[in-house]
């Protein structure tokens, strides 16, 4: 298995591009499956999930084509997937393929909506907590389907096709605000989703909704309606940037110092990350090509944080603030409040000669100015990366062994760091 070798202490200085955003490619990739006209891809990141995500459209019987770069494209450009769903010869999604990513389940929807029935595998990816999917089933039955869970299957029925209705999210979730958005497009008459998550990547796919000939209005907002329509047909949609990346980044550059343009970044998608990262000591710059940082040679200071869904601070960002708080001056709060189980990192963390405790959702960061290179490996995508910053600060050397996770979210992690100087390697085999 690979691993990444880091030697600390580098500040780093220069541009890093940020690719197209994880948690819209794949959701993008899936609703490809509600027509039987090619939906054209621009900006798709290279990563694990997406190969993954390709496989199991190519179970159902979906032709992908990837494209290489056009004259004038930058270098950095992500991949063009052409995606024909022309004709859907199987609906069922098995569990060696869907039991290695969550949203992979979310091809549930369009199955349903389209063929009237669908038969998908119960979810696995990232271990943060026991991620159910009652209410993306809760969801589906609003909307007529049928449902038995038969063997680790989610088996799914509606062959008159789905009708419109309200469904009430009894708490925010991306997943099935997705499932509910992707199901209703093709529904008989209006459905109203309440208690929408509002994530931008919600958004970029009703944009891409809309272009296939949805209706659908408010996405962005709690309240969503969408009028079902018949059919629809193919566009071209550019995946927007990866606020999870842009952060992720930032926050590097604010632990380590030195100055860095995150290039393509659109910093009004992670507003509320970015204005931690200023209490917490850095310089944030919007401009035209994205957003600089920077931080001058003083310290880091504590912060207080509790992550929510948008526009909150993202918990997809908060082990690696946890990180970076480990070297701010005085304690630093952070309590988890979207999954509980997501505080693998700490003890990882501590392998660095981080102090963290723990109490209940909270964790308490008591800063120190020496971190201290160390083996480390996480199993989660977010935790996996922290593990890379602090080992970007820490003396000496840090392994950061099982780095599976962070292929799965992370383009050319290694790359981009080291062309801005950090010391930094991947180590086959
Ligand atoms: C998505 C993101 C993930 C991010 C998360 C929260 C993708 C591919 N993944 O995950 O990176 O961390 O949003 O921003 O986009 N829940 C239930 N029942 C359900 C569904 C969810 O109880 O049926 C709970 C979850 O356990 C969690 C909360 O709702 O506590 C939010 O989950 P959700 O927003 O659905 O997360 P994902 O879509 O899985």
């Amino acid at each position: 298995m690979d691993r990444i070798r880091i030697t600390g202490g580098n500040e780093l200085n220069g541009t890093i591009s940020i690719s197209g955003a994880k948690n819209a490619a794949l959701p993008l990739m899936t609703a490809a499956l509600l027509t039987d006209d090619t939906l054209i891809l621009d900006n798709v990141p290279r990563l694990a999930d997406v190969a993954q995500l390709q496989r199991i459209l190519g179970n159902h019987g979906v032709d992908i084509m990837t494209s290489g770069k056009r004259p004038g494209d930058s270098e950095y450009q992500g991949q063009t997937l052409h995606i024909s769903a022309k004709t859907i010869i199987d609906t069922t999604a098995p569990y060696e393929l869907v039991s290695k990513m969550r949203a992979s389940f979310w091809v549930i929807a369009p199955l349903i909506a389209r063929m009237g029935e669908a038969k998908v595998s119960l979810p696995g990816g990232c271990a943060i907590g026991t991620r159910p999917v009652d209410l993306l089933i809760m969801a589906l039955e609003k909307l007529g389907a049928a449902i038995q869970i038969d063997g680790g299957y989610v088996v799914c029925k509606a062959p008159k096709g789905l009708k419109g209705a309200t469904i009430d999210f009894p708490k925010v979730t991306v997943s099935g605000t997705h499932v509910a958005l992707m199901a209703a497009t093709l529904a008989k008459g209006t459905t109203v989703i309440e208690n929408a998550a509002r994530e931008p990547e919600v958004v970029d796919v009703a944009d891409c909704l809309l272009k296939m000939g949805a209706k659908i209005s408010g996405a962005g907002t709690p309240r969503i309606v969408v009028e079902g329509v018949n059919r629809l047909n193919g566009t071209r949609h550019t995946v927007l940037p990866d606020r999870i990346e842009t952060g992720t980044y930032a926050m590097a550059v604010a632990m380590t110092g030195g100055d860095v343009q995150l290039a393509g970044a659109r910093p009004e998608l992670l507003q509320s990350a970015l204005d931690v990262l200023v209490q917490a000591g850095a310089v944030i710059t919007p401009n035209n090509e994205g957003v600089r940082v920077a931080r001058n040679g003083a310290g880091l200071s504590a912060v207080k944080v509790s992550t929510a869904p948008f526009p909150g601070f993202p918990t997809d960002l908060q082990a690696q603030l946890m990180a970076l708080m480990t070297r701010a001056k005085g304690s630093s709060l952070i309590t988890e409040t979207i999954f509980e189980n997501r505080f693998m990192h700490v003890q990882e963390l501590a392998r660095f000669g981080a102090r963290i405790s723990l109490d209940g959702e909270t964790a308490t960061i008591e800063g120190t100015d020496r971190l201290r290179g160390a083996p480390v490996m996480a199993t989660d995508l977010r935790a996996s990366v922290s593990l890379v910053i602090a080992g970007l600060a820490a003396e000496g050397e840090t392994m950061v062994n099982r780095i599976y996770h962070l292929d799965r979210g992370f383009e050319r992690l290694e790359e981009k760091l080291s062309a801005c100087g950090a010391d930094i390697e991947r180590i086959s085999g």
